[in-house]
């Protein structure tokens, strides 16, 4: 089939090269222009592992080109993704839908009425309603093919994600919709991946709820941390023990530093402003404090940091991490990057290490010191904090770097540490949700 994918950031580049693989001709859309020449270059222009390589592929067997606007080419595509982003709006908690409505009317001019547009962008329910009527106000077609396929890639395993995900959702209106999407899906729904046909509004709401559930999970298990901080309870023992409950699951339960990212933040605050809209606020305003929990775990680390030191000024401290995951080089919302500006707030003199995100890091805050190189980057510290357990960090030696730090003091903010190992290098560890017996 004929493709386009319109909006070429993390989900759209990944689904794009994904769609390519399935055996398709994509076009990729996005309008800016230097994201396209690095793209046309066979880089996705972000960190992901694999991702590249398989776009050099799909470019190389001629399945793959990018072009900043659509064009004639665009009359012959059956399928359109729409993958553009939808940020948190400036002083609300509301989603942006203003890529969505832009990409709808560059679009509509060069729409053919048996093609049919697939938003994967998460967004507020009823959005897809509002797009469907507003493409038919474009195009003068009185039933115009719109449905939505939310997508549930996780940034890290994302092409492998795309490739294969745990389920398909696709809201339709129309019986020709549900047609055109089990042909582009048709290799995933022969391996046996789960179609689940629905109407808009439900596929829509499908997001948005995975989303709250699983930042509900983790903001569940840094509450039961902070009940185990002031109790002598560990938090870690704990979210093990009723994780072997099938109903539980153990997956989404580590104790930490919390939950960051393009997603979770703003879809949960999404939720909350489009109930709130909807006359319904009160179902989801339990979230408020899902993202107050959320946010507290970072001044924890703030506070560990200054009961060990007293006060931050003119202490040097390390952040290993500044992705708000490992195997990512997003920094959008990250809990490692804001600890890092709340320590340098509080007069300490930081430095941020991490293994892929540091160029960006630069861009959106020249006030942050970084360094490269792991072992220097433990020269002369008062104090390292592991905010995101890249596996580097895991695997390191603290034998290597005990005798560069000034004061032998780790706070492993994501419980992954082997805490003898670092404490034998004559460390002491701390970490969140435990007390660590130094
Ligand atoms: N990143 C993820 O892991 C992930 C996972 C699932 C869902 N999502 C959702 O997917 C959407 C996109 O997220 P992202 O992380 O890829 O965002 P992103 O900011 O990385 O990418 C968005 C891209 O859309 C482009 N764009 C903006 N306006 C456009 C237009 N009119 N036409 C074409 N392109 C346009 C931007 O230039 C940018 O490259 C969001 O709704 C997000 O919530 C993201």
């Amino acid at each position: 089939m004929k493709v386009s994918v319109i909006g070429l950031g993390y989900l759209g580049a990944t689904h794009a090269v994904a769609m390519a693989k399935s055996g398709h001709q994509v076009i990729g859309i996005e309008p800016n222009p230097e994201k396209v020449a690095m793209l046309q270059s066979g880089r996705a222009g972000f960190f992901e592992p694999g991702l590249d390589q398989a776009l050099a592929e799909q470019i190389a067997a001629g399945r793959l080109t990018f072009q900043i606007a659509h064009d004639e080419s665009s009359r012959l595509v059956d399928v359109h993704f729409i993958c553009v982003g939808t940020p948190q709006t400036k002083g609300s908690l509301a989603a942006d839908t203003s890529y969505l409505h832009a990409a709808i009317s560059d679009l509509a001019p060069y729409l053919r009425e048996d093609a049919l547009v697939a938003g994967k962008s998460t967004v507020p329910v009823g959005t897809a309603a509002i797009l469907t009527k507003e493409l038919g106000a474009a195009t003068g077609f009185s039933e115009p093919n719109l449905a939505w396929n939310p997508e549930f890639l996780r940034e890290g395993t994302a092409l492998e994600d795309s490739l294969r995900p745990d389920r398909l959702v696709v809201g339709v209106t129309n019986k020709r919709s549900e047609e055109l999407l089990r042909q582009v899906f048709e290799p995933m729904i022969a391996s046996g991946i789960p179609f689940l046909v629905t109407d808009l509004a439900t596929a829509e709401l499908v997001k948005a709820a995975a989303n709250a559930f699983l930042a509900t999970k983790i903001s569940f298990i840094n509450a039961m941390a902070e009940i185990a901080e002031v109790s002598g309870a560990d938090a870690s023992q704990l979210a093990k023990a009723i994780g072997y409950d099938e109903r539980i699951g153990n997956k989404f339960l580590r104790n930490g530093v919390g939950f960051g990212g393009g997603c979770l933040p703003k879809d949960i605050r999404a939720l909350m402003a489009r109930a709130e809209e909807l006359g319904v606020g009160e179902s989801v305003a339990y979230l408020k404090e899902i993202d107050k929990i959320n946010i507290r775990r970072r001044d924890r680390v703030i506070a560990l940091l200054e009961s060990e030191l007293g006060s931050l000024s003119e202490k040097r401290i390390l952040i290993l991490g500044a992705a708000f995951k490992p195997d990512s080089d997003d920094i959008r919302d990250s809990p490692a990057l804001e600890i890092a500006l709340l320590a340098q707030k509080a007069g300490a003199e930081v430095i941020v290490h991490d293994p892929v995100s540091l160029p960006g890091v630069l861009i959106k805050h020249p006030e942050l010191s970084v360094q490269e190189d792991l072992t220097k980057a433990f020269e002369s510290v008062d104090a390292v904090v592991l905010a995101t357990e890249w596996k580097e960090y895991r695997d390191l030696d603290p034998q290597m770097v005990s005798v560069l730090t000034a004061n032998k003091l780790i706070i492993d903010g994501r419980n992954v540490l082997d805490v003898a190992k670092w404490q034998q290098a004559g460390f002491r560890v701390l970490a969140l949700g435990r007390t660590i017996q130094n």
